[in-house]
């Protein structure tokens, strides 16, 4: 593991910059204004050191540290990024020397208590930030949020512990929170436990939490900086339905990974069903004919604007599958329940559905039993 440290020649080029800023501070008005001008510009002296340097750490040695800074009023996320600080003073020194951890304590409780983000994983990214370039840091804290909404937290290595200092001893129930938000994270774990959240085992929970999330931003900063870091975290696989008409090709209003279900419920009957595609297609419904719903499969080769109607025999529209939406390229499945656009159910008989897209059109014909 290579050691990133400043050498004397950076120390001094480092030094008299700080100077430089300590004499415009003297040199009245028009001085300082020329070093906001400065800052405005690319040449920002306090950003000299970024990316802070780092060294390879012990990640079940980062763990214990943050779960005893938890419990010792620097809470979840100060607590996480205050044991890789302290653990980065020893292994690297300065810049990392006496940095106020306390810059953190407000990501207590998903931000004092607002239960947004974990503030356990504010901690760990705010660490990745000063340690990493801004390019690759992205990717790291998407590996590191990722992680935390699909795994079993506490994680049993968090579990298995028997701490030096214990406030609770035993295991943790856990719960996969689905969602990096502190909010439904202790809700859920609340509920799967049967605590309140002022009770101690949940600060326990979160304590061990930060444990598990120091020790995880440790192994992945020691694998980028050791040149293995693969990133394995991909978004939730139902999002692809959404964010065909939601995301950058299509509306393009959505911006998250998050889960988009936890939240929402969905608004349409479209899902989407992957895979490569080579040309258009309206596949025959199935069941057909039906009486309670229908499946609709279709396929579009390059991202287009969509039309799927329903009409009835006298050419009249009965309902909007999709009403001119931008899709990208895919197979997608939509779904018909027999309700016309006011939700009102149809009379038995046949129906037709068109699809349209750029210059393909094609009509199949449905019977409602
Ligand atoms: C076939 C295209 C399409 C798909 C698929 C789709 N949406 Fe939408 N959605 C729309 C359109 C069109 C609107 C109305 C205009 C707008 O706000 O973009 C809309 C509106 C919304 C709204 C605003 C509230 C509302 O109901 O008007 C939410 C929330 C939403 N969609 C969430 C989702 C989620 C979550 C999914 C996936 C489960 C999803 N959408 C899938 C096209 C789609
Ligand atoms: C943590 C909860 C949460 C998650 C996860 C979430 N949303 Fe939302 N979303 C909201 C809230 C709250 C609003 C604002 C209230 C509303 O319009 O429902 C909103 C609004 C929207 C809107 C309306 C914006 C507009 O143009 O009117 C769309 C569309 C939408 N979300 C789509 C999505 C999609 C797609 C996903 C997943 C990729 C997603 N959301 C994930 C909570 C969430």
């Amino acid at each position: 593991m290579e050691k990133k440290k400043l050498t004397r020649k950076e120390f001094m080029v480092n030094t008299s910059k700080y100077a430089i800023g300590a004499a415009v501070g003297v040199a009245g008005i028009n001085a300082i204004m020329s070093a906001k001008e400065l800052r405005a510009g690319s040449s920002n002296s306090n950003s000299a050191n970024w990316p802070y340097p780092y060294a390879a750490l012990d990640a079940e040695e980062t763990r214990l540290l943050a779960y005893n800074l938890y419990w010792n009023g620097k809470d979840c996320s100060s607590g996480v990024f205050g044991a890789l600080v302290q653990k980065l003073e020893i292994a690297v020194g300065d810049p990392w020397t006496g940095f106020p951890i306390e810059v953190l304590l407000f990501g207590r409780g998903g931000g004092v208590g607002w239960g947004s983000l974990c503030g356990a994983l504010n901690g760990g990214a705010a660490l990745i930030s000063l340690a990493v370039d801004k390019d690759p840091s992205g990717a790291l804290i998407n590996e590191l949020w990722g992680w935390y909404t699909t795994e079993n937290l506490p994680t049993d290595a968090a579990n298995a512990i028997s701490y030096p200092d214990p406030h609770f001893v035993g295991e943790m129930p856990q719960n996969i929170a689905g969602s990096p938000l502190c909010h439904p994270s202790v809700s859920q774990w609340c509920l799967i436990a049967g605590k309140k959240v002022h009770d101690v085992e949940r600060k326990e929970r979160c304590a061990r939490i930060a444990g598990d999330v120091a020790a995880k931003t440790v192994e992945i900063l020691n694998e980028y900086y050791a040149g293995t870091f693969v990133p394995t975290f991909t978004d939730p696989a139902s999002n692809a339905t959404c964010m065909g008409c939601h995301g950058g090709e299509g509306d393009d209003n959505v911006m998250t990974h998050m889960e988009c279900l936890t939240c929402h419920t969905p608004h349409t009957g479209i899902e989407s069903l992957g895979g490569i595609v080579t040309g258009y297609a309206l596949h025959n419904a199935y069941p057909n004919p039906f009486s309670q719903s229908t499946n609709i499969k279709f396929s579009i080769p390059e991202t287009g604007i969509v039309r799927l109607e329903v009409y009835n025999l006298k050419g009249q529209l009965v309902k909007s599958l999709i009403d001119s939406e931008t899709m990208k390229p895919g197979t997608y499945k939509a779904d018909w329940n027999g309700t016309n656009n006011s939700g009102q159910r149809v009379s038995v008989g046949t129906y037709l559905v068109r699809m349209t897209t750029g210059n393909f059109m094609k009509t199949i014909k449905l019977n409602l039993l």
